[in-house]
C-alpha cells in the first residue's frame, strides 16, 4: 500500500489517542455499527482531504467499515497529527499522505495522490481537492468519474458555490458545513474552545484582563468571543455585516472598526474566511507586544507580506511564535504562520463536537452514493431528516430526554401551517 507519512513507529501512540477520541464519538460509533452490517459504501473509492486528527481517523474507519476504499490526505500542511497518520497506515491499512510541516510542493503532491486514486466520492475541507480535480493538473477523465462529494467548512462551501454559479462544477456536492448539527456546534463551540486552546498552548498567555479583538462575528467568531469573555478577557468585536455587528452589540460586546480595535488590542484573532482583514494600516497602529493569529480556513486573513514589509527582522521566539520587529521599534507576534491556530498549536475541535460533524459526513457519503443520479452539479444542503436524526442520536447519547408533542399540540400547530 502506497503512503507518505512521517514515521510508522508512532502508530501505537496514535492508536491510543484515536481510541480515546472514539469514546466521545457515540453517534459515529452507532453509524459504524450499522455500516458494518449494511456496507452501504461497498466498492466505492473515496478520497478524503481533511485535517488528519484523531477524530478524522474515526471517520475514516467508519467509511472503511461501510465498505469504502479510503485514501486520506491533509487539508492543511500544519494540521497533521503524525502519530494518527501512522496508526491509520499500520493498524487500519488506510493509505495516508500527510506529514506535519510539509512544504507547499509536498502538500499538493499529496493532494495529487488523492486525485490519482480516481475517487468516486470526494470529501473535502476547504475545497482544495475538488479544485485540483477540476484543474489542468489532473487527468480530465478523473473528474468525469466522480459521482459526488461533500464539503466540511464555510470557506470550502463558498468556493464550491462560486464554481457552481460559474457553471464549472462537474459533480454534486453536499455542504456538510451548512447542516445545523455541524455549524451550530462545530464552528461555534468547537472553534470557540479550540482556538483559545491553541493560543494558550502557543503562548501561555493569561486571558483574564487581556483586551481581545475578535475579527468576524459569524459562527466561529461568536463561539470564540463568548469563551474569551468567559476567561475574563475584554472582548471587542469587528464586523462588516450590520446584522452580525448588531448581534454582537446585543450580546454585550463592544463593536469597533478594525483600525480602532487594532490600536487597543493585546490579542487579535481573525475568524472571517476573508482576505487581508488585518493589514498594513492596522499593524501601524497596534500596540507594542500585541499578538496576532488566525482561526479562519486559509492563511490569507492576515496580510503577512505587509507585516514583513514593515519589519526589519523576524525571529522565532518560541515554537509557533514569530517576533516581527517593526522599523519603529515595536514588536508584533504572529502565531502559527497565520494558519488556523486551533489545529496548528492544539488538537483541533474536541471529539464530542466532531462526532456530529463527521456523522454528517458519513451519512452524506451514504446519501450521495444512493442518490447521485438524481442530483445536479451544484451544492446541496444536508437533507433535513439526516440533520435531525443526528441531533436525536446525540441527545440520546448524552442521556438527555425531551418532550414529544401531544396529539392536540400537533393538530394545533398543523392548523397554523395549513392556514386555518
Ligand atoms: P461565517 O460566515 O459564519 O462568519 C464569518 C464572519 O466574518 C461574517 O459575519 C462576516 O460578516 C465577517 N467578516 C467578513 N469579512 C470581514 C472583515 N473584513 N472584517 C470583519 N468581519 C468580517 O463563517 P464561520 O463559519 O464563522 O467561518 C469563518 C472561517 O472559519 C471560515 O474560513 C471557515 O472555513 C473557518 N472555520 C475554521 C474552523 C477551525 O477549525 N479553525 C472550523 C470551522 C470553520
Amino acid at each position: 500500500m502506497n503512503h507518505d507519512i512521517k514515521d510508522r513507529e508512532l502508530a501505537d501512540d496514535g492508536k491510543r489517542r484515536i481510541d480515546w477520541a472514539d469514546r466521545f464519538m457515540p453517534v459515529l460509533r452507532l453509524i459504524r455499527q450499522r455500516f458494518e452490517q449494511e456496507r452501504p459504501l461497498e466498492g466505492v473509492r473515496l478520497s478524503a482531504c481533511l485535517h488528519v486528527t484523531t477524530e478524522t481517523a474515526n471517520l475514516a474507519r467508519v467509511l472503511k467499515a461501510g465498505g469504502a476504499e479510503v485514501l486520506l490526505c491533509a487539508s492543511n500542511p500544519l494540521s497533521t497529527q503524525d502519530d494518527v497518520a501512522a496508526s491509520l497506515v499500520v493498524h487500519d491499512s488506510i493509505p495516508i499522505f500527510a506529514i506535519k510541516g510539509e512544504d507547499t510542493e509536498t502538500y499538493y503532491q499529496h493532494i495529487d495522490e488523492a486525485v490519482n486514486f480516481q475517487p468516486m466520492v470526494t470529501m473535502d475541507d476547504g475545497a482544495d481537492l475538488v479544485s485540483r480535480l477540476h484543474s489542468e493538473e489532473a487527468n480530465p477523465s478523473y473528474v468525469e468519474n466522480v459521482l459526488a462529494g461533500t464539503e466540511e467548512t464555510t470557506t470550502g462551501v463558498i468556493r464550491l458555490k462560486s464554481m457552481a454559479a460559474e457553471g464549472v462544477l462537474r459533480y454534486p456536492i453536499i455542504a456538510v458545513n451548512d447542516a445545523q448539527t455541524k455549524h451550530f456546534f462545530d464552528n461555534r463551540y468547537g472553534t470557540g474552545q479550540s482556538t483559545l486552546d491553541g493560543i494558550i498552548r502557543a503562548t501561555n498567555l493569561l486571558i483574564a484582563g487581556t483586551t481581545v479583538a475578535v475579527v468576524g462575528y459569524g459562527w466561529c467568531g461568536r463561539g470564540f468571543a463568548d469563551r474569551a469573555r468567559g476567561l475574563g478577557a475584554n472582548v471587542i468585536v469587528t464586523e462588516v455585516d450590520p446584522l452580525n455587528a448588531l448581534e454582537a452589540v446585543m450580546d454585550g460586546f463592544r463593536v469597533l472598526p478594525m483600525i480602532q480595535a487594532a490600536a487597543e488590542a493585546d490579542l487579535v484573532v481573525t475568524l472571517t474566511g476573508n482576505i487581508h482583514v488585518l493589514r498594513r494600516e492596522h499593524f501601524e497602529t497596534m500596540k507594542d507586544g500585541a499578538i496576532i493569529c488566525n482561526s479562519g480556513h486559509f492563511n490569507v486573513e492576515i496580510n503577512i507580506p505587509d507585516l514583513k514589509d514593515l519589519s526589519t527582522e523576524v525571529r522565532t521566539t518560541r515554537e509557533l511564535v514569530e517576533e516581527y520587529s517593526l522599523k519603529d521599534g515595536r514588536k508584533l507576534y504572529l502565531l502559527g504562520e497565520g494558519r488556523l491556530i486551533n489545529l496548528v498549536a492544539a488538537e483541533g475541535h474536541p471529539a464530542s463536537v466532531m462526532d456530529m460533524s463527521f456523522a454528517n459526513q458519513a451519512l452524506s457519503a451514504e446519501y450521495v452514493v444512493k442518490n447521485h443520479e438524481q442530483m445536479d452539479n451544484c451544492v446541496y444542503d444536508v437533507p433535513e431528516e439526516l440533520d435531525a436524526s443526528i441531533a436525536k442520536l446525540k441527545l440520546q447519547a448524552l442521556g438527555v430526554a425531551i418532550d414529544q408533542l401531544t396529539e392536540e399540540q400537533q393538530t394545533y400547530l398543523n392548523s397554523w401551517t395549513m392556514g386555518t
